[in-house]
């Protein structure tokens, strides 16, 4: 398959999850687990819809690996990777807000950042009504409309970010806040990082950065950042906790630039 039939494929899983993610919302959220502390949540929705994904993989790209949040790792035999997060902002999936997304990425190399090159990805925001997708050297698209990242405006750049579950970490992504504010016209905290970088690719943040993400948190909508013309990478000042940056390569090079410094 090329990257154009890889996107398809992931487009029609996401559409697919993201519509069992929608009917299940309206039956109503049943909490399954709390994860890494006491605000990770999962809900049985989060791993339904991941059994749906991987079962949809498994028979149509059998040899392909599979890197999921809910159900671990499955190495490759074809040097591809679905890297799958199926439901991102479930705290605001659990909440009754619109802003979750199914998240699909095919990766060649390792699932891992940096040694990983994005082939194709899809964003389904089944509540939004809203899918995007992008092939390596295809483009990125919503719906059939092409996306571009955009640049700052005289106010200043309009971000997007991210807070970690962990209250011990929120200090440190404050001073981020604080670093970017200089550049900044104004700041959105969305709940689902691959929306925020959904938003990038089509231009309505200028630009999006977090502490701590997680490879499928991200993985799909880097993807459609590169095929909008925008950059995306990650910075490792605190390597416990790198700092993914994605915007325009003029947006990105200012945030890049600020939330190097030290204090
Ligand atoms: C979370 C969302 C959220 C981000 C967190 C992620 P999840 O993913 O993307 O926006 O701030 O860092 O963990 O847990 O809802 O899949
Ligand atoms: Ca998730």
């Amino acid at each position: 398959m090329n990257p154009a039939e890889l996107r398809d494929l992931a487009a029609d899983i996401a559409r697919e999850a993201g519509e069992l993610a929608l009917r299940r919302r309206s039956e109503g959220v049943s909490l399954a687990a709390t994860k890494s502390t006491l605000a990770d949540i999962v809900t049985e929705a989060d791993r339904e819809v991941e059994d749906l994904i991987r079962g949809r993989l498994q028979r149509e790209r059998p040899g392909d690996g599979f890197l999921g949040e809910e159900s671990g790792s499955a190495a490759s035999d074809s040097g591809l990777t679905w890297v799958v997060d199926p439901i991102d902002g479930t705290v605001n999936y659990a909440s009754g807000m619109p802003t979750y997304s199914v998240s699909i990425a095919v990766v060649s190399g390792d699932p891992v950042y940096e040694r990983w090159q994005g082939i194709a990805g899809a964003v389904c925001a089944p509540a939004l009504g809203e899918l995007y997708t992008a092939a390596r050297g295809e483009g990125a698209w919503l719906g059939g409309q092409r996306l571009h990242v955009s640049e700052a405006g005289p106010a200043g750049a309009l971000l997007g970010t991210g807070f970690g579950y962990d209250p011990a970490t929120h200090d440190g992504d404050l001073a981020n806040v604080r670093r970017v504010m200089r550049m900044a016209r104004d700041l959105r905290r969305i709940g689902s990082a691959a929306v925020d970088l959904a938003y990038v690719a089509a231009g309505r943040l200028d630009g999006f950065f977090e502490r701590g993400l997680n490879p499928w948190d991200f993985a799909a909508g880097s993807v459609l950042v590169a095929e909008a013309g925008g950059v995306l990478t990650r910075l490792d000042v605190d390597a416990a906790r790198p700092l993914v940056i994605a915007g325009s390569p003029a947006v990105h090079a200012r945030m890049l630039e600020l939330l190097a410094e030290r204090d």
